[in-house]
C-alpha cells in the first residue's frame, strides 16, 4: 500500500478552522495533537475541538496523545469518533492493558517512540501493537528540525514487519519534501505534517509531494 499523509492540524489557523480542514481535502488521514503542559511543556486543545473536527470531517481521525495518564482520555475519544491512538510509552505504567482498552474500545492503537527511546523497548508488545509512531522531533511543537536517527529506526522496525505484519509506522516531526522520500524508502507507512502543509500557498500540492509525486 503507498504511503498515507496525516496533515496535523496543530499548524491550522483555527479561527478559520472549517475552511483550513476543508483544504486538506488530498490528506488520508487527520492527526490531533494533544498536549496537557505536563508531559510536554505545551497545551494544545482538548475534546471540544476534537469533536468539531469529526463533525467538520469524515476523514480517519489519529490523536496522538502528549499527556499524562492517557487512560483517561480513551474512552471519551472513542466516544468522539476517533480511530487511532498513540500514547507515550514513558507515560504509562501499564501499557499492554491500556493498548488493549483501547482495542476494546475499536480503536487502533499504538505507542509512541520518543527520539532517545529505542525500538528493543517495544519488543513484547510489538505483537499487540497497530502501530508506532516514530517521533522525528521531541514531542511538544511543530515546525522543529527533523532528526535525522528517525530513519534508522524506521527501518529497524520495517524489517520486523516480517514477524508483524499488522504493524504499520507513523513518523511525526519536521517530515518534508527533502526527507519523505527517505522516510518512505526506510518504511514509513504515514508521514504526519503540519507546518511544512501550513506554511505552503496550496495544501494538495505539498500533500502530493510528500507521498513523492511531482507536482509542478
Ligand atoms: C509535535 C507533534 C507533531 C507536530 C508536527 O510534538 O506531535 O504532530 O504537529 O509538526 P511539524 O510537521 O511542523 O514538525
Ligand atoms: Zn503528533
Amino acid at each position: 500500500m503507498s504511503v498515507q499523509i496525516a496533515a496535523s492540524v496543530l499548524s491550522a489557523d483555527f479561527s478559520r478552522l472549517k475552511e483550513e480542514i476543508d483544504a486538506l481535502d488530498s490528506a488520508d488521514i487527520l492527526h490531533l495533537d494533544l498536549m496537557d503542559g505536563h508531559y510536554v511543556p505545551n497545551l494544545s486543545f482538548g475534546f471540544p475541538i476534537v469533536s468539531t473536527v469529526h463533525r467538520i470531517s469524515d476523514k480517519p481521525l489519529d490523536a496522538h496523545l502528549m499527556v499524562t495518564n492517557p487512560q483517561d482520555y480513551v474512552d471519551a475519544l472513542a466516544e468522539l469518533g476517533v480511530g487511532w491512538i498513540s500514547f507515550h510509552q514513558e507515560t504509562v505504567f501499564h501499557s499492554h492493558r491500556l493498548v488493549q482498552k483501547i482495542k476494546s474500545l475499536g480503536v487502533k492503537a499504538g505507542i509512541a517512540l520518543n527520539p532517545a527511546t529505542p525500538v528493543s523497548t517495544l519488543h513484547d508488545i510489538l505483537p499487540e501493537l497497530d502501530f508506532v509512531l516514530v517521533m522525528s522531533v521531541n514531542p511538544g511543537y511543530s515546525a522543529q528540525k527533523f532528526i535525522p536517527g528517525a530513519i534508522a529506526k524506521i527501518r529497524q522496525l520495517s524489517s520486523l514487519k516480517a514477524d508483524y505484519p499488522q504493524l504499520k509506522i507513523e513518523v511525526d516531526g519536521g517530515v518534508n519534501d527533502s526527507n519523505c522520500k527517505d522516510l518512505i524508502s526506510a518504511g514509513a507507512d504515514i508521514l504526519v505534517s503540519a507546518s511544512y502543509i501550513f506554511s505552503s500557498a496550496n495544501y494538495s500540492n505539498s500533500i502530493n509531494k510528500l507521498r513523492g509525486i511531482n507536482v509542478q
